[in-house]
């Protein structure tokens, strides 16, 4: 059969690690798809860069636009991050009628509205399990398996940078800026760590989390925002006295026919499965009337688990475009009123 063609922007630790996945797994992808995935362009900033991938290096192009606008391309893969310019390729390929698989939490954070506007608007598909908690299915749970439930609340630690910092401060009696320190060597920090400690990494999670879960329109900029750089040596001991241990906890819940969206460090008791979640792990809880209590726990971070969800979106919409459908679930939203902290 006719092979689907996979233009791919962005080849760092997660777009190596797809290119890495697509080219292992191209015989079980293509017996589970029904036809062959092709990769037929990558876009790069830098051209000369040596990259030892199983790929023919004339894909390599730093033309983005042009590449995401070629006719025979079916879906467009998204690694890079950052706001602008992923969301005008992203647009332009929509508008093209491609299927669209995003890792890009900050876009869909702070505009996942005009994204979804314009794949509906075209027909298209916009997946992005991907971008909140890396590995673990979470965001096709909720859209679909748990679409005939009603969700009261998510409670979540999707950050992993800071949960390795938290958690290693509960087991060593660490200050923050040594924790810090200690997963920057470990290559879990980036060298800009502002985004995960000051949470805004979290909140842009937390607004893609809660709109799905809610089926409102949740930005970035609703959720109320505090980071961890506060939290000291002696808060950690004090939570452990008291039976507590500190996670940077996302926390979206809604009731009265509003949503409250807020991150912020919290105390929970030993006893709550959030608070065995060490290391740089990932795990959202999610309570829904009919369902109770689900948690879901993995890998939030890093190159292949990453890549994992997005492979599974690839196949995804691989499936749709040779069935000729489009996945539909998110014309299903309606605009609720958000409160950052509320009062539910
Ligand atoms: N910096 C993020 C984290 C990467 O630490 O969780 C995954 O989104």
């Amino acid at each position: 059969p006719k092979s689907v063609k996979v233009a791919l922007l962005g080849c760092g630790t997660v777009g190596s690690e797809v290119v890495r996945l697509l080219h292992e797994q191209e015989h079980d992808l293509t017996a589970r798809i029904g036809a062959p995935l092709e990769l037929v362009g990558v876009a790069v900033r830098r051209l000369n860069k040596t990259r030892e991938l199983p790929v023919d290096p004339a894909l390599f192009t730093t033309d983005a636009l042009g590449l995401v606008t070629r006719e025979d391309v079916d879906i467009v893969v998204e690694v890079v991050g950052g706001i602008e310019p992923a969301r005008s390729w992203l647009l332009e390929a929509l508008h093209a009628g491609k299927s669209v698989v995003t890792a890009n939490k900050a876009l869909l954070g702070e505009d996942g509205a005009t994204l979804h506007k314009a794949a509906a608007d075209c027909g298209a598909d916009l997946y992005y399990e991907a971008s909140v908690a890396g590995a673990i299915p979470l965001l096709r749970p909720l859209r679909e398996s748990l679409h005939g439930d009603r969700i009261t609340r998510v409670t979540g630690i999707v950050n992993g940078t800071t949960n390795f910092i938290l958690s290693s401060m509960d087991a060593t009696g660490a200050g923050f800026a040594e924790a810090l320190e200690e997963a920057t060597a470990l290559g879990y920090a980036e060298a800009d760590p502002t985004a995960d400690v000051e949470g805004f990494d979290a909140a842009a999670k937390a607004a893609i989390l809660a709109s799905m879960a809610f089926h409102s329109r949740v930005t970035s900029a609703d959720v109320y925002r505090e980071g961890i750089t506060e939290v000291t040596a002696a808060d950690v001991a004090s939570a452990k006295a008291m039976g507590c241990t500190i996670k940077l906890l996302c926390i979206a819940s809604k009731a009265n026919g509003a949503v409250s969206v807020r991150v912020h460090p919290a105390m929970i008791p030993r006893t709550h499965p959030l608070a065995g979640v060490g290391d740089a792990f990932n795990a959202v809880f999610v309570e829904a009337e009919a369902a109770g209590q689900l948690m879901f726990y993995g890998r939030g971070a890093g190159g292949a688990p990453t890549a994992s969800a997005v492979l599974g979106d690839v196949v995804a919409v691989a499936r749709n475009r040779l069935a000729g459908v489009r996945s539909a679930s998110e014309s299903a939203y309606a605009d609720l009123p958000v409160s950052p902290i509320g009062d539910v």
